[in-house]
C-alpha cells in the first residue's frame, strides 16, 4: 500500500522532479514589512477557500484506512477546503454529499460507455457538487514498478515477500476482513449485476479507458456540466488555450504524481507558459510535488492560482486516519504562513515574480 501511493511510474524521473523543480527558484525576502496579519485565504473557481490549496482526488482511500475518504472529507470541511473525490473511490458521490456541506468536486474520465459519464453527470448535479474535473492523462495506466514487484496488480500477485509483508499487518487484515468489502462505490453493479470486489472494479474502470477521446468529447462534457470545469492533465500552453476556448473555467497542470508518463514536464516548469497563454482567462492548479508551504508560494509566485495535493494527505490518512489527514493540512498551512512571514508579504493575492530568483 505504501508503495502504490508513493510510487510513480518506470525510473520514477518525473516523480523526483516534481519536487526537484521548486528547488530551482530562490525566494527572495523583502524586510522590515508589516506582517501582523497576513492573508491565507483565495478564491478558487468562485469558491472561498481558506489556503491556496485543494485536495486532488485519489482512488482507493479505503486500501489505506479503514474510513477511507470518510477520515477526509471532513477534514477538508472543517478547514475550509475544497474536496475533490475521485471515481475510483471506495465511498460513492452520495455517501460523500451526505458527509457535509463543504464545496466538492468530481473526478471523472470519458469512459467508452458515454452513458455511464451522463449517469455521472447527473448524479453529481443531483448531490450539488460544485465542479467537474476531467482527467486527461490515463489514455492508458502507467508502468509502475513497484506494484508490478509488490504484485500489487490485476489480479493481485503474492509473493514470498509479499506474503511476509502481509502477515506482518495483521491490522490491515482485521480491518480488510471484519469491515464491509472493500469497492469502486462509484462503479459498483456496472461489471454485471452482484460484483462488488474491487478486483473486477478495476478491470472494468480499466477496459473503459477510451484512447479515441479528444476535444470534441471534452467540449460535449462541458455543454453537459453546465457549471465550473476543470481539466486535470494539462503540460504545453496550446492545449491549457484550447481547454478554455472549449469552455473550461480551469486547468489543472499534473503529470498525475509522475505515476503517468515517466520523464513527462513537472507542472511547475509547464506553469509559466500556461501563465502566458491563458492571460487570466481560467484558474491555474499545479498539482504535484508539493511538500512544503514554500512550494505553494513558489506556485504562487509563478501565476498559479492554487496547488493540489494527493499523497500529502494519503500519507496522513493512512498513518493516522483523520486525525493524520488533519496534521498533514495543518503542517501545510503553518508552513505557509511561516513562509509568508518571513518573506515579507501580507497576502498570497500579493505573491509575484519579484519574491523569486531562479
Ligand atoms: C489513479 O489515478 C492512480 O494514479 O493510481
Amino acid at each position: 500500500m505504501f508503495d502504490y501511493i508513493d510510487g510513480g511510474a518506470e525510473d520514477e524521473v518525473t516523480l523526483q522532479r516534481n519536487q526537484a523543480d521548486f528547488c530551482r527558484h530562490q525566494l527572495v525576502p523583502r524586510v522590515l514589512t508589516d506582517v501582523s496579519h497576513i492573508s491565507l485565504k483565495r478564491r478558487i473557481q468562485g469558491i472561498d477557500s481558506s489556503l491556496p490549496l485543494i485536495l486532488s482526488p485519489t482512488g482507493g482511500n479505503r486500501l489505506f484506512h479503514p474510513a477511507g475518504e470518510r477520515a477526509v472529507v471532513p477534514v477538508a470541511e472543517r478547514e475550509g477546503l475544497i474536496y475533490s473525490l475521485s471515481s475510483m473511490a471506495t465511498h460513492d458521490i452520495e455517501t460523500v454529499a451526505a458527509l457535509g456541506r463543504g464545496p466538492k468536486w468530481f473526478q471523472i474520465y470519458v469512459w467508452k460507455d458515454r452513458g455511464v459519464v451522463r449517469e455521472f453527470i447527473a448524479r453529481c448535479k443531483a448531490s450539488g457538487y460544485h465542479a467537474l474535473i476531467l482527467t486527461v492523462d490515463v489514455q492508458t495506466f502507467g508502468y509502475r514498478e513497484r506494484d508490478l514487484r509488490n504484485g500489487f496488480t490485476l489480479p493481485p500477485r503474492f509473493s514470498a515477500a509479499s506474503l511476509l509483508d502481509l502477515a506482518l499487518h495483521p491490522a490491515w487484515w482485521w480491518n480488510v476482513l471484519t469491515k464491509p468489502t472493500i469497492t469502486l462505490a462509484n462503479v459498483a453493479g456496472k461489471a454485471g449485476a452482484g460484483v462488488q470486489s474491487a478486483t473486477a472494479l478495476s478491470h472494468y474502470t480499466a477496459s473503459q479507458l477510451d484512447t479515441r477521446v479528444t476535444f470534441d468529447d471534452l467540449a460535449w462534457m462541458i455543454e453537459a456540466w453546465g457549471g465550473p470545469f476543470l481539466v486535470k492533465g494539462i503540460a504545453h500552453a496550446a492545449d491549457a488555450r484550447r481547454v478554455t476556448e472549449l469552455g473550461a473555467s480551469g486547468v489543472m497542470l499534473s503529470n498525475h504524481g509522475g505515476r503517468q508518463l515517466d520523464h513527462a514536464i513537472s507542472p511547475l516548469r509547464a506553469l509559466p507558459d500556461v501563465v502566458a497563454a491563458l492571460e487570466g482567462r481560467a484558474d491555474i492548479i499545479v498539482d504535484g510535488g508539493i511538500r512544503r508551504g514554500s512550494d505553494i508560494v513558489k506556485a504562487l509566485c509563478l501565476g498559479a492560482t492554487a496547488c493540489s495535493i494527493g499523497r500529502p494527505y494519503l500519507y496522513g490518512l493512512a498513518a493516522g486516519g483523520e486525525a493524520g489527514v488533519e496534521r498533514a493540512v495543518h503542517l501545510l498551512k503553518g508552513e505557509l504562513l511561516r513562509a509568508m512571514t518571513l518573506l515579507g508579504c501580507d497576502d498570497v493575492a500579493k505573491l509575484d515574480r519579484h519574491f523569486l530568483a531562479e
